[in-house]
Order: C-alpha cells, then structure tokens, then sequence
C-alpha cells in the first residue's frame, strides 16, 4: 500500500459518531469562542511579549503582532473550512488523513508533539516564574537550584542576575498535577472555562485600563529601534523575528476545531469559534504590547519572564500587582490542561489508527481515559519543562506549529481539487490567495526564527519519518 493512502470523509464520520458517542452538541457560538480564547491567552502574552521587545522589536513588538495575527488569520481561515467540513473530534492529523494521506497526517501528527506537548512545557515554565513572582510578594525564595534550568538566565525583581539552576521544579509541579488531573478524567466544564475566560481577559484589560496611565511617550523613542548589524535584532527583520515569537501568543485558536463533536451548530460554530477568538486576541494583544512598552523601556525587559508584573510594578498598585499574578496563574493552567490534553487525543488517535503502538490508546478501565498517553506525556513534558529554558521552547513550539498551519493551508488546496463537492458549509475566502498566503507568512514567520530551532525541528522530523518507515507503515490499519 502507498503511503498516500487516504482515509475517506465516510470512514472518518462513522469512526466519530462511534468514538464520541456520549458526546453531547452543547456548546453554542458563544462558548466556542470563549474556549478558543481561553486556550490562547497565555504564556505568549504575559511572558514572550518581554522577550520579543527586548531581544528583537523594542516598543515595535505591537507590530510584530499584527504580522502574527495576518499568519494566523490565512490559516484561522483554512482551518474553519475543515472544522465546518470534517465536523469530528480532531485536528489537523485528521484533516489531512483524509486529504493529503497518511504520510503526511503522520508528520503532521509527529509535528504537532511540537505544538501541544512543547506548548505546555513552555507555559509551565513561564507559570513556574509567575509562581515564584508571587511567592517573593509573602516574602518566601525558593533556592534557584531548584526553580531554574541549566541553562536559563533570570534577572530577578532586585536586580540580581541569574546564570542558570539545575531544575525547574515549580514548572515539573504544575505538569505533572494536571496531566495527573487529566487521568481523573477531569474535564474543562464550560462554566469552569467561562470563568477562567472572564479572569484572564479582565487581567489583560486592567492592565491596559490602568497602565495606559502611566505611559511614559519616551519610552516609544525610537520606536523601532535600529537594527544592531545582526538579523532580527531591532529594525523591520526584528518585527518580523518578533512576529515568529509572539506568534506563540496565538496558539490555541487550532484547539477550538477539537471541539467540533460538541458544536451545537458546528458548521456556522466552528468559523465563529476561530476566526472571533483570534479577532479579540488580536486587538488586546495590540494594546496590551503597547502599554507594556510604554510602562517600562524595552530593552529592560531582557531576561525577565514575567515583564507584565514588572511592567505593572511602575503603576504601585501593589495590591493589584498580587491579584495581576494570581490571575495570570490561573489563566495558564487552562492553557496547559487544553494542550496536555490535545496532546493526548492526537497520540490516542494516531495509536488507534495503528501508527504508534497500542500502549498510547489504552483507556483506563476505571476514568475512561487514555491515561497510559498521560503518564507518558507527563514524563516526556516534564523533561522539557524542568531543563529548557523558556525562549528556546518557545521557538519550537512557534516553529512547530507554523508548520502544522502551512500543512493545514496546503491541505485546502488539495482538498478543493479533490472533493470539490463535498458539503462545506464555512469555505475558505479568495482560494488560492488566501492558502498561499498563509503558507508564505508561515514560511516567513519559520524563516525569522532563530537557526537553532530549525535545526531541531529538521532533526524532530528525521526522526519522524524513520520511526513512520520502521513502524507505522507496515502497522496501520490501513494497511490491513
Ligand atoms: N497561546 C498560548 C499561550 O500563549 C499557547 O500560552
């Protein structure tokens, strides 16, 4: 059998309604956005922006988001044209099983490891600083040994400088609590999501409500800092590297299409979920970018993983700064279960379709949880977790899931070409235009990161498509 085998549109529907039987069709418009926007604010927010500004864009990282959200909006717009045609509980895996083959669907499946389970190491390491943060605030410090990777450089709220810990222990915590949390079978209930919405998105417009306040204009001067004579430090190359880490920010958006089985409506839903989670995102991005770097000048942000309480220091509402933290706090723990948790569900699918050993589709006999997925993930995240620094996942998790975006944009033009008919109700604006320009923003933004990451994503995706050759190939249920 050839490794472009597809899996038909009628086989993929019959698997869900078998699959996801106790499924229930509650969750309307409203709610898909705000499990969309629940998915995204996070880290990329509250801690990357600090790091954009300092290291590549100065005041000009709000522009650097723009150039995110167009990348994101080209794919955004692909993505509801599958999610509102494959109405099933997946993502792009699914999706391009059923378009481009099982090959692909495989690196994009191995791909997405990158975005989901890299995505949550990342969140927890800017959570495990946040943590700290407000831990120093009641006068407790945990030894840096304990809380800091070998190869993290920290400056703390006193100025002191840190060259690396052994392990970042807070950040291996709140892994391994929710990806225990995650084989209880606990679920996101909407209400539960609702109101981690409302918190997070109420932090991020008290923020910009109070700070624009106390902008200081200077600190907007120059506003795109010159170019140092290296690329992507400060100039138009630096927007746009600021861009590939900021792109961060947006990741989330993708996990509204895993929710398709339970869209009251989901063919008019699913675009609504996506494309208005990332119109909101994208306009308090903006404005929060542009207070932060107006409270405090850019380059302070340097080596500082939580700049929005720093940033929010300048206003001396201490009071506010605590709950600020406490929020962000609770805001990334959602971020983190939904990615552990679509972790789990590619790995389980992937397993079930016979391309990883069964090991990753066992359900607990007790929770009904792939929960052997969990505990492996919970190993494999906290590795990351405790012994990367943030910037250097955060660029492979951006990297990882441009790619994914380029796939999905790809994968609509080849679906266009092949089933033309098939029902649609949500289609992608302007084919071709708006798939190829997804595919070459992504591109840029890839293009931008640093040279590092596109060394590990080459080295992630060698490996892929070996362990796919010596096992997935020959195993699939496809084959039989
Ligand atoms: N967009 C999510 C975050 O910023 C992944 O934390």
């Amino acid at each position: 059998m050839s490794i472009w085998r597809r899996k038909s549109l009628a086989v993929l529907m019959d698997e869900a309604s078998e699959d996801e039987k106790g499924l229930k069709r509650t969750l309307s418009s409203k709610a898909l956005v705000a499990l969309g926007i629940g998915a995204i604010i996070g880290a990329g927010l509250f801690s990357l922006t600090g790091i954009a500004a300092a290291e590549h864009a100065g005041p000009a990282v709000t522009l650097s988001f723009v150039l995110a959200a167009v990348g994101c909006a080209f794919a955004g717009l692909c993505y509801a044209e599958f999610a509102s045609m494959i109405p099933v509980a997946g993502s792009a895996y699914t999706y391009s099983y059923a378009t481009m083959g099982e090959f692909m669907a495989w690196i994009i499946g191995w791909d997405l490891v990158l975005e989901y389970a890299l995505g949550a190491a990342t969140v927890g390491v800017s959570w495990s600083r946040y943590l700290l943060e407000l831990l120093s605030k009641f006068g407790v410090h945990l030894p840096v040994e304990l809380t800091c990777s070998p190869w993290e450089k920290l400056t703390l709220s006193d100025g002191t400088v840190i060259d690396g810990g052994f392990i970042n222990l807070p950040a291996i915590f709140i892994v391994s609590l929710l990806s225990l949390l995650l084989i209880r079978g606990t679920k996101e209930s909407a209400s539960m999501n609702n109101f981690l919405v409302v918190l997070k998105v109420a932090v991020v417009i008290l923020f910009i409500v109070i700070g624009w306040g106390f902008i200081d204009p200077a600190n907007y001067t120059p506003y795109i800092p010159e170019n140092t004579g290296v690329k992507g430090q400060f100039g138009w190359s630096g927007i746009a590297a600021g861009a590939g880490t900021v792109f961060f920010a947006f990741i989330g958006f993708d996990a509204v299409s895993t929710a398709a089985q339970e869209a009251k409506n989901p063919q008019k839903g699913m675009p609504i979920g996506i494309l208005g989670s990332l119109v909101i995102c994208t306009i308090l991005y903006v404005l929060f970018a542009h207070v932060m770097t107006g409270l405090v000048p850019y380059y302070k942000f340097a080596g500082d993983a939580k700049p929005a309480a720093t940033a929010f220091a300048v206003t001396g509402y201490d009071f506010l700064q605590t709950g600020l933290i406490v929020a962000i706090l609770a805001g990334y723990t959602s971020v983190i279960l939904v990615m552990l948790m679509g972790q789990s569900r590619v790995f389980y699918s992937m397993s079930n379709d016979g391309l990883l050993p069964k090991f990753f589709s066992d359900i607990h006999s007790k929770y009904r949880t792939p929960w052997k997925t969990n505990l492996f993930f919970l190993g494999f995240v906290s590795l990351f977790a405790g012994f990367v620094p943030v910037s250097d996942l955060g660029h492979m998790v951006s990297i990882g899931t441009l790619l994914a975006f380029s796939l999905v944009c790809i994968g609509i033009l080849i679906m266009r070409k092949k089933m033309p008919d098939a029902k649609r109700s949500f289609r992608t604006p302007l084919v071709p235009f708006v798939p190829i320009a997804g595919v070459v923003v992504c591109f840029y933004l890839m293009y931008s990161l640093p040279q590092e990451s596109w060394f590990r994503l080459i080295i992630w995706m060698a490996l892929g498509v070996v362990i796919y050759f010596i096992y997935g190939k020959n195993r699939s249920k496809l084959n039989k």
